[in-house]
């Protein structure tokens, strides 16, 4: 008895977090990105208002030492040290955020992208980190 009250709390618990983080591709639009930042137009699922939101991409994407770009939450300031970064549209499926230019650790430079995506969630309108990364 005490375990199926346990795992109707936990499934409650799941849907609700389902229910309020929402897939940016789908509840979004309008990105604009410039340095590290992008802007976007989100809906607020819970009044279905549509808000301008921005985050700063160094919060949720950084990159490994061998220069390719990922959902990270190290903080760090990889990106910045990224060149030719741009937004690639997510009518085609995928919000990507590409890169001319990343360094390795030895110091070379190659192209990296990663699928914002799985980096971003819009939390009741807001941009924020998923996560699960
Ligand atoms: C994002 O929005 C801010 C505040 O409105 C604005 O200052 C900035 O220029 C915008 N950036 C882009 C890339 O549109
Ligand atoms: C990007 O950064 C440069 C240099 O700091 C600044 O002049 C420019 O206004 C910034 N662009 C946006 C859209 O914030
Ligand atoms: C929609 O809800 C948000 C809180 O999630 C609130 O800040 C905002 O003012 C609301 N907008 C309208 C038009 O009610
Ligand atoms: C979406 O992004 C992933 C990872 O970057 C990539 O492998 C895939 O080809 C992309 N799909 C489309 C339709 O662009
Ligand atoms: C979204 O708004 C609802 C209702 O106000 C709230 O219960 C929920 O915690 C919010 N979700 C996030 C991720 O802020």
């Amino acid at each position: 008895m005490v375990h199926l009250v346990t795992s109707v709390f936990l499934a409650v618990a799941a849907f609700s977090a389902l229910c309020t983080a929402e897939d940016v591709v789908a509840s979004c639009d309008e990105f604009s990105f410039a340095n590290t930042t992008l802007n976007a137009s989100c809906e607020d699922a819970t009044n279905s208002t549509v808000v301008e939101t921005s985050i700063d991409l160094r919060t949720c994407v950084g990159d490994n030492t061998h220069g390719q770009l990922q959902c990270s939450h190290s903080g760090g300031d990889s990106l910045a040290s990224c060149s030719g970064c741009k937004i690639l549209s997510p009518s085609e499926g995928n919000l990507t955020l590409s890169c001319s230019s990343c360094p390795n650790q030895f110091g070379n430079y190659a192209a990296s992208s990663v699928n914002l995506d799985e980096c971003l969630t819009n939390n009741n309108g807001t941009l924020a980190c998923t996560n699960s990364t």
